[in-house]
């Protein structure tokens, strides 16, 4: 007989394989031990970046919109459920409403599993659509205003050609409420982080009322700027505490569970941009690199990269706060906001002048520099 551990890291280990190479079958979620390994493995991780990501919008936006008493969200690609689960949980736990919840999968097996984790959530109310998209609209039609739209997971395995999900979501934000949110999660790697921000680009030029909560500094002032070299990509590291058993998991499959790793976005039918735009930020993108001599990182601004260095003789009490900066953090921009940044000359990087102080603005999350206690 097969041990089942054995069975499931088979399953886990081909969905993987699956998952980087762009093949999984799409009817994978049919197949029950397959929903229960990725529920266990997967979906552990997914419950987290839901969780994060609740937290996250409501910091980024959420005073309006959280204030209703009804919320209608609709989750694509839902799977086994634990990202809308985290999701709609973290919302839970910070405010009273009830929600109307609209779960979309190609899979009607998984949808039914998914609606039994969900069922335990109180004050929810749950229907479930089963499609394939972005063919699938009948469950826009004569909808109410959707006041949040969620997937997690969803463009990596739909990321060949996303012109059918750019004119799906196009349907959606005709009929998100004001102050109505996109979230979308994908994995960190590149092909899905560079599907994800493109979709960003795409979203923003064909929907101008549509404004980039998060991740992007300044409600991503032009084209991002990951999508110009095609090595390039974007993502976030958060840390993130795993249970024995999913690391374990993951040492076998050869993935690395340091930290909750994905590329996000958070879209606003009205975030307000104005609210940046007063204080220009820049993020740092990159792990902050200490060497001999200088630290260094590169920083977006929303429409450039920046590979901004300090050097050891520049450093002062006011710009310790460099020396210090975590992936995902943001700062106040050293330069006004119609600039370029600095004249670099013949060095490939800017140097942050040593009189201009760094003031930290954004912890990556969104939660304001000041009110958090990190360094
Ligand atoms: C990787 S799982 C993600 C599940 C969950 N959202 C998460 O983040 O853990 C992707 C889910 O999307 C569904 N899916 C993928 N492409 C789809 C499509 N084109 N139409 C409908 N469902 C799709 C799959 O059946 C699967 O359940």
């Amino acid at each position: 007989m097969v041990n089942p551990k054995n069975k499931k890291l088979t399953i886990l280990s081909g969905l993987s394989r699956g998952f980087t190479e762009r093949s999984v079958p799409g009817s994978y979620m049919d197949d029950p031990e397959t929903r229960e390994a990725y529920g266990e493995y997967y979906g552990a991780v997914s419950l987290k970046k839901g969780r994060a990501l609740s937290e996250e919008i409501l910091r980024r936006n959420g005073a309006d919109l959280m204030g209703q008493e009804r919320l209608s969200i609709v989750d694509l690609g839902t799977g086994t459920g634990e990202f809308i689960r985290g999701l709609v949980s973290g919302l839970r736990d910070h405010i009273p409403a009830s929600f109307d919840l609209l779960l979309v999968d190609r899979s009607k097996g998984v949808l039914e599993e998914a609606s039994r984790g969900l069922g335990q959530v109180e004050n929810l109310s749950l229907r479930l659509a089963v499609g394939t998209l972005p063919g699938f609209l009948s469950w826009i039609e004569g909808r109410t205003p959707i006041d949040l739209l969620t997937a997690g997971n969803l463009l990596a395995e739909n990321g060949a050609d996303l012109s059918g999900f750019l004119t799906l979501l196009r349907r959606v934000h005709d009929t998100l409420s004001p102050g109505g949110m996109m979230i979308f999660a994908e994995p960190a790697d590149r092909l899905s982080s560079r599907a994800l921000l493109f979709l960003g680009d795409e979203l923003r030029t064909a929907c101008p009322d549509l404004h980039i909560l998060a991740p992007c500094p300044n409600d991503r002032l032009g084209s991002c700027p990951a999508l110009r070299s095609p090595e390039d990509w974007c993502h976030e590291d958060r840390p993130a505490v795993f249970s024995e058993e999913t690391k374990k998991t993951a040492s076998v499959l050869g993935h690395i569970k340091d930290a909750l790793k994905m590329t996000y976005l958070i879209l606003s039918r009205t975030g307000d941009p104005r609210r940046l735009s007063f204080s220009p930020l820049i993020r740092l993108v990159s792990p902050l690199h200490r060497e001999k001599g200088m630290a260094w990182g590169l920083f977006c601004d929303g429409e450039r990269i920046h590979k901004l260095r300090l050097l050891n003789r520049n450093r002062t009490g006011d710009n310790r706060v460099f020396w210090h900066l975590k992936r995902g953090e943001s700062v106040l921009a050293p330069w006004a906001p119609m600039d370029a940044g600095f004249n670099k000359g013949s060095s490939p990087f800017e140097d942050w002048p040593k009189e201009v102080p760094v003031t930290g603005v954004l912890r990556p999350n969104g939660t304001p520099w000041e009110s958090s206690e990190e360094e």
